[in-house]
């Protein structure tokens, strides 16, 4: 029997390249998913130009600081209960997710972060990597839990750092992987071979100790 599709609602906070590579991949039938909505912190940021250029209905949820993390947050819940997503996908999301608002969606939220995790969490990753001498660098897609960039690892891209890097042309290395790993992951939740149980992930039956890692290191760019 097939599969319902899965329904995505996807948070960023600026360009939303993942969030279209993936609603491309929907669009296509590569993924039996379908994004339900696509949530801004910031208003006016292209992502959401974007998502209403390819018909999905995108909307802002203005950040108002830290201290109305609450207020902020009770608006994110209203409109996720209006879709009711079977996944949050934050893609390029700026804002830290409380503990309870992470903890009432457990396993069903992931996060794309723009290193080999555990490496470089948090900012300016593609600058830290290259000022650290790595050979290597990539991405990662994880569940999110309350430690920041820390919850079980999914997948990873891994691709070489060359000599004649800048911050620029190694972060767009690093970004056209992201666009393949991330809806790469979300296929292997809508088919069921990628599940939550018992706080953690499992692949195809077994416990994902350790991440899937796909080396770009061939790829000419
Ligand atoms: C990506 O590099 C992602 O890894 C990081 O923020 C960036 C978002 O890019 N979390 P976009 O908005 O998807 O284009």
């Amino acid at each position: 029997m097939s599969r319902a599709p899965l329904k995505i609602a996807v948070l960023i906070s600026g360009h939303g390249s993942n969030m279209a590579a993936i609603a491309r991949e929907c669009r296509e039938g590569r993924l039996n998913a379908r994004i339900g909505i696509v949530l801004s912190d910031r208003p006016g940021v292209a992502g959401l130009d974007t998502a209403r250029a390819m018909g999905i209905e995108a909307r802002a949820i203005p950040w108002q600081g830290a201290a109305q993390r609450g207020v902020f947050e009770r608006s994110l819940e209203a409109a996720l209960a209006e879709v009711k997503p079977d996944l949050i996908v934050l893609a390029g999301f700026m804002r830290i997710l409380s503990p309870q608002f992470v903890a009432s969606h457990a396993g069903r939220i992931l996060n794309i972060h723009p290193s080999l995790l555990p490496k470089y969490t948090g900012l300016h990753t593609h600058r830290r990597a290259l000022e650290a001498g790595e050979r290597e660098h990539g991405a990662s897609v994880h569940f999110v839990t309350a430690e920041l960039d820390g919850g079980p690892l999914v997948l990873q891209s891994r691709v070489p750092v060359r000599s004649e890097d800048t911050e620029q042309s190694l972060s767009a290395r690093v970004q056209k992987t992201e666009h393949i790993i991330y809806p790469r992951v979300i296929g292997w939740l809508a088919e069921g071979r990628l599940t939550w149980r018992q706080d953690r992930p499992w692949l195809d039956g077994h416990p994902l100790l350790d991440p899937v890692v796909e080396d770009f290191s061939a790829d000419r760019n």
